[in-house]
């Protein structure tokens, strides 16, 4: 069966409540499309659990800042296509941005308690174009369920806070980081890097499993673990940019001043082009 495409997102809504109606079971993976392994390992995770899949591929404008990546974002909608139909996609949702934004535009969905550290600070808008642009989509594909995620580990919470707070009725599921054969983690913005930038990438992950392992063998304090991984990025990475690195409670996404049963490890770096995020969990007695 060939993936339907529908742009329009009345046509979107319309067949949504159908399905609804017919209580079908709907799973929707959000993406921005450029479509690479993680995405595809979540198609293949939702596909086992709906009766209809979509996919939404929309490069949201209201979540870039003005000095950042948007008009260069990825994009290459024909291999999106093809990748789709081998996951098994039913519906291809992919709205013109016209469609999805008036240019008066003025309702916003914000969630400020889980957006004051991590991205939440160096990209000031970026969650209210995010959390509003879901909540657009959940209206308009009507999904029993949505999987993300969590290299967007902040992301995820704060779409959940949403879901929850705003009463959705969708359930939200992270799905665990997918990563490349040395460690980096998948990402469209890989593609911006230069060889030399690519071979390096790596050791972001490096750096927090060297942080990992320093408190499995004891450490507490917040600060000596960071100083440790900033000066493994200085030797390891010396052409990154940082953006972040914090250690945070991973629900309340805010730092912490002691290690405790769980936290956690969180960077942001700029490579050449790329802004590349990563994270690691840490759970202690795991
Ligand atoms: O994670 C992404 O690709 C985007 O932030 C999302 C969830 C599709 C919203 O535009």
């Amino acid at each position: 069966m060939s993936v339907r495409q529908i742009r329009e997102p009345r046509a979107m809504q319309r067949t949504g409540l159908g399905w609804k109606r017919e209580g079908k079971v709907v799973g929707l993976v959000p993406t921005m499309g450029y479509l690479h392994e993680g995405h595809l390992s979540l198609l293949h995770w939702a596909r086992e659990r709906c009766d209809i899949l979509v996919l939404s591929i929309f490069v949201n404008p209201t979540q870039f800042g003005p000095a950042e990546d948007l008009d260069n974002y990825p994009s290459d909608l024909a291999r999106d296509m093809a990748l789709a139909q081998e996951c098994g996609v039913d519906v291809l949702f992919a709205p013109r941005t016209d469609a999805m934004y008036n240019p008066d535009h003025g309702t916003w969905v914000t969630v400020p308690d889980l957006t004051r550290h991590l991205c939440g600070s160096s990209r000031p808008i970026h969650f209210r174009g995010v959390a509003t642009v879901v909540c657009k989509l959940f209206n308009l594909v009507q999904p029993s369920f949505s999987v993300f995620g969590e290299k967007d580990w902040q992301q995820l919470a704060v779409i959940r806070k949403m879901v929850r707070e705003l009463d959705m009725p969708v359930r939200v599921e992270g799905r665990p980081i997918v990563r490349e054969a040395d460690g980096l983690a998948m990402s469209s913005r890989n593609v911006y890097m230069t060889p030399e930038e690519r071979s390096a990438a790596p050791h972001i992950q490096k750096g927090l499993g060297l942080l990992e392992n320093l408190v499995r063998s004891g450490e507490r304090d917040p600060k000596v673990l960071r100083e440790a991984v900033l000066a493994y990025y200085a030797e390891h990475l010396p052409m990154g940019r940082l953006d972040y690195l914090e250690l945070v409670d991973p629900w309340r996404i805010e730092p912490v001043t002691r290690i405790g049963a769980e936290v956690l490890a969180a960077v942001a770096m700029h490579m050449g082009a790329s802004r590349l995020i990563d994270n690691r969990l840490i759970v202690l007695g795991s």
